[in-house]
């Protein structure tokens, strides 16, 4: 049974997979001359900074979040500062040259491919300044740094950025795509936060961009991603910090009616800024329990915000006062329910606002293919889950950008994923059949709750998917909406040469 249901979507995904894989191996022996070209010339040129399969370095330089966006590239390199980048950039992109590459900040992209490669893999790791400027209000942070290390430096100063709510996940493809943070009610999505970015274009030549000095670009990197080049630093206007409140709060599937009560009166009634609530229904053990996340940006949540769900009984619950890295920090398990080596998928439902029947149908949703997946994996562990933020205005702080989060339709993401584990010494291309799998059935997923939330007037299919969420064939007028024009002007303005084609990503060239 198992395997027939499996032998069919495999059939029904049969040329799909054979394209994706013949189109890869053909650009991986069509390219192999031009990485290696890349490669012995950056081996030439720094020897002290490029790395090959073997050594730790190398190993470190293509390690993702999840297996599933990890390749084996031909040499890897980490640029210590902006020349480097420059002159990486210049070589790569040389006409006789022009090899397949990725940049990686952080590695937590969930699309294979966009921050990894088979050809040059260029690795931001040593971009970690970090400088601090009190008269100004702001901070200039390295694209190589994370955000929990960013948070580190700050807190002992009393001040704090909008960035990631979650351990480990990198300053650069986050701040490119927009960013969802705890202070996003407050101050905006990240790039709404941003006042000047520090970029190699894929020419190689550096610019520093304002508003006043680079207004195209200003624009063109809110949302952008690596489509203009790498950035190597930015600069974010900082807030001072406080203890918070928040963490942790799991509760059975039994409960979950209750919960959903709880969170639907949180999403229509909530009136202050400072508390946020992310919710995961997360299918593991043969049931679906909820994960709730909590957070209130001082001490003490006044009462009435929380105390609806606090009354629910948990399996677990770990809410308390604490420093911000704190709570940023509780979050590194409950992010990754699967053990040993797994792949990830996940894709994203634009959602203005969550009513009760919504929450349920995505409890019921989670549980149907949890349990089907299951089934279909033969007793490997599958996770599915589905997960709702609850913003309050989150784009009222909206200072526009390629990223369209205009204050007049706020649809803030609601995250669908599927975990599954994997073996990590697969070769790439098996790896990318098994991944398409799960790809296919978390679109099915995040379909068929798209279509309830647009019956109840929460969604609509033409609202913008969030793009550092999204899967990586989804159309680029669902991600740019109505500036998709201007961000492709763009895109054959700051890269005629097409430099930025070599790489993965959501790819404005075409
Ligand atoms: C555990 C976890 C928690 C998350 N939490 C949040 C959250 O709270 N809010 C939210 O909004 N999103 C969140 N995300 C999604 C996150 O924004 C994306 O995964 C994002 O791509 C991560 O950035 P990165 O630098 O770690 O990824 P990478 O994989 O390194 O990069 C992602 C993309 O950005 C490009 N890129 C990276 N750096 C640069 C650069 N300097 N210049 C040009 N291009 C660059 C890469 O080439 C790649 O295409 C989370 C993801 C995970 C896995
Ligand atoms: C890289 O360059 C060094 C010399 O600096 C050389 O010893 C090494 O073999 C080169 N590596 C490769 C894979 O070409
Ligand atoms: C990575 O590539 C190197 C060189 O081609 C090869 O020796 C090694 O086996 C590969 N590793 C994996 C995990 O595919
Ligand atoms: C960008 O700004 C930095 C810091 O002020 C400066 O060192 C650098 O030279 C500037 N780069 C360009 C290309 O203007
Ligand atoms: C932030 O803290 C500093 C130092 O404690 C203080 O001088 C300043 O007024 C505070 N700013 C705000 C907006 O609260
Ligand atoms: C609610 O959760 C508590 C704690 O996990 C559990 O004991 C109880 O049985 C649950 N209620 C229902 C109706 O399942
Ligand atoms: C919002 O609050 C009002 C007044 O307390 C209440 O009647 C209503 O049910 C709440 N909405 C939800 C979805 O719980
Ligand atoms: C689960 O599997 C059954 C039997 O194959 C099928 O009828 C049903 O549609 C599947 N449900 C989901 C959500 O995939
Ligand atoms: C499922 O289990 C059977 C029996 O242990 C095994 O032969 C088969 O390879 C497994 N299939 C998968 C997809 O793991
Ligand atoms: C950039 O400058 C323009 C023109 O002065 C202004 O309209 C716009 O709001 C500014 N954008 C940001 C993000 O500050």
């Amino acid at each position: 049974m198992r395997r027939t249901v499996l032998a069919t979507t495999l059939l029904m995904l049969g040329t799909l997979v054979f394209d994706a894989s013949s189109q890869l191996i053909g650009s991986e022996d069509g390219s192999s001359t031009a990485a290696d070209k890349a490669c012995q010339s950056l081996n030439e040129t720094f020897p002290e900074i490029v790395s090959f399969p073997g050594s730790e370095q190398f190993a470190d330089d293509v390690e993702h979040w999840t297996v599933s966006s990890q390749q084996n590239a031909t040499c890897s390199v980490e640029p210590r500062d902006t020349s480097d980048v420059s002159a990486i950039m210049k070589l790569i992109g040389r006409p006789d040259i022009r090899a397949p590459f990725a940049v990686k900040s952080g590695g937590h992209s969930f699309n294979p491919g966009f921050s990894s490669t088979p050809g040059v893999q260029i690795s931001l790791a040593r971009l970690t300044d970090l400088v601090y400027d009190e008269t100004q209000g702001t901070v200039t942070i390295g694209m190589g740094l994370t955000w929990t290390q960013v948070y580190e430096q700050l807190e002992p100063l009393g001040v704090m950025v909008t960035g990631g709510r979650i351990n480990g996940v990198g300053v650069g493809g986050f701040s490119l795509g927009g960013g969802f943070s705890w202070k996003t009610n407050q101050y905006g999505l990240t790039i709404d936060t941003i006042v000047a970015h520090e970029v190699v274009l894929p020419s190689g030549q550096q610019v520093n961009v304002t508003n006043a000095t680079e207004p195209d670009l200003f624009f063109a990197l809110k949302g952008g991603l690596n489509n203009f080049g790498i950035v190597t630093k930015i600069t974010l206007e900082t807030h001072n910090q406080s203890l918070v409140y928040g963490g942790a709060l799991t509760y059975s599937s039994g409960n979950l009616s209750q919960v959903n009560s709880a969170v639907s009166d949180f999403s229509q009634n909530n009136t202050d800024p400072k508390a946020q609530m992310v919710v995961t229904y997360v299918y593991t053990h043969n049931e679906v329990v909820a994960l709730v996340f909590i957070f209130y940006d001082g001490p003490t949540p006044p009462a009435g915000i929380f105390d609806s769900l606090l009354a629910i009984p948990t399996v677990a619950s770990e809410v308390k006062t604490q420093t911000f890295v704190n709570f940023v920090s509780t979050f590194v398990q409950v992010e990754q329910p699967v053990t040993g080596p797994f792949g990830d998928t996940q894709h994203v439902i634009p959602i203005v606002q969550y009513t009760q029947p919504l929450l349920d149908e995505m409890a019921t949703q989670v549980q149907a293919f949890g349990a089907n997946l299951t089934a279909q994996n033969n007793g490997s562990t599958v996770v599915v889950g589905a997960a709702p933020e609850l913003f309050l205005n989150p784009f009222s702080h909206s200072r526009g950008g390629a990223y369209p989060h205009p204050p007049s339709r706020e649809v803030t993401p609601a995250a669908t994923y599927i975990s599954y584990q994997t073996d990590p010494n697969l070769p790439f291309a098996a790896q990318s059949t098994k991944h398409a799998l799960f790809v296919s059935e978390l679109k099915q997923l995040s379909y068929n709750i798209q279509a309830r939330a647009v019956s109840e007037g929460v969604s609509r299919w033409d609202d913008i998917l969030y793009p550092n969420y999204a899967l990586a064939d989804s159309p680029l007028e669902l991600l740019y909406g109505s500036n998709l024009e201007r961000c492709k002007a763009l895109a054959a303005k700051y890269d005629p040469q097409r430099v930025m084609s070599l790489t993965g990503g959501f790819y404005l060239g075409n």
